[in-house]
């Protein structure tokens, strides 16, 4: 049986579950980065969410390591050719949190559409600016979603039933699969010119941000972006001078370069919502990757 050292908070059903399968658990999550690199001594995997970076370095701390459980989607946080090297296998949950990072897509966007936060603060405050706070609707908008995967595709379901109108891009996708969801597929620059709002459901790859200085140009003035999916996708310095220049007309934002993002240029760019990476945080999809996560590590140390 395995010793599983968890380092980020999954739900109790996951952890029930590796341990009705006879495995030990040891539930580092929350503690410092020290106490997790004990702990991989004698672990056989290690499981994380999005926030600990799984280095080379954290990868040699656990020299019987043979398997590293994603509590979520993007394993951008895992050196996987490090694991590689090491012979560690990398195993995700694609599914669990579909659902919740397509509806936070449009609390954020709502909320800026509607102007939420500042109304909240204007309320508590004693104000009362209606006038200042006019907001647009979804209806007859154009909705670009880079990125037709799972989250990509739920998004545009949701949106249809918003009255949006569906353009997409997306390098794997045939434009006969996108039209099947209501998605005209384009390209990346006629997506960016064409949209009243951009948003991004692509992994992140490459070392470039796929939106920077050049694809903030390409937006017309009156576009909105929107990302909840990975930090590294956007400039954020590009992405502030646009919302300060006008260039765009506002942005909505779950994740970051750094997160948290201290210092980050997105925290006084004008126009904008922020969130602290809430994509994936509803207790469904928390107990679905948990349940997830748990069903590939059972299943990898019963066959192995
Ligand atoms: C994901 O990639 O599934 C999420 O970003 C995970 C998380 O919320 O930590």
């Amino acid at each position: 049986m395995a010793s599983i050292v968890i380092a980020e908070t999954i739900a109790a059903v996951g952890i029930n579950a590796l341990e009705s399968a006879g495995h030990t658990v040891h539930d580092l999550s929350g503690e410092p980065r020290d106490a997790l690199v004990a702990a991989l001594k004698e672990a056989d995997a290690l499981i994380v969410r999005s926030q600990v970076q799984v280095d080379a370095a954290l990868m040699a701390a656990g020299p019987k390591l043979r398997l590293i459980g994603r509590a979520g989607v993007g394993i951008d946080n895992i050196d996987a050719p490090a694991a590689a090297r090491a012979g560690i296998l990398v195993v995700n949950a694609p599914d669990g949190n579909t659902i919740a990072a397509a509806e936070h897509t449009f609390a954020l966007l709502l909320a800026l559409a509607r102007h939420i936060p500042a109304g909240d603060r204007s309320v508590r405050e004693g104000t009362w600016p209606r006038a200042t706070l006019k907001g647009f609707e979804l209806r007859g908008r154009r909705l670009g979603i880079v990125g037709l995967g799972r989250i990509g595709r739920a998004v545009a379901v949701r949106a249809a039933a918003f009255g949006m109108q569906l353009l997409g891009s997306d390098p794997l996708v045939s434009p006969q699969d996108a039209a099947r969801i209501g998605v005209r597929l384009v390209s990346l620059d006629e997506l960016l010119g064409a949209s009243d709002v951009v948003t991004l459901h692509a992994p992140a790859v490459g070392a470039q941000p796929l939106i920077g200085a050049a694809e903030l140009a390409k937006m017309q003035s009156s576009a909105v972006l929107i990302n909840v999916a990975r930090g590294s996708l956007v400039d954020e310095a590009a992405l502030a001078a646009a919302l300060a220049s006008g260039g765009i007309a506002g942005a909505a934002v779950d994740v970051y370069a750094t997160e948290p993002p201290v210092g980050s240029p997105l925290l006084t760019a004008p126009r904008t919502v922020l969130s602290p990476h809430l994509g994936a945080q509803t207790s469904d999809a928390q107990v679905a990757v948990a349940r997830e996560v748990a069903e590939r590590i059972c299943e990898f140390f019963r066959t192995a």
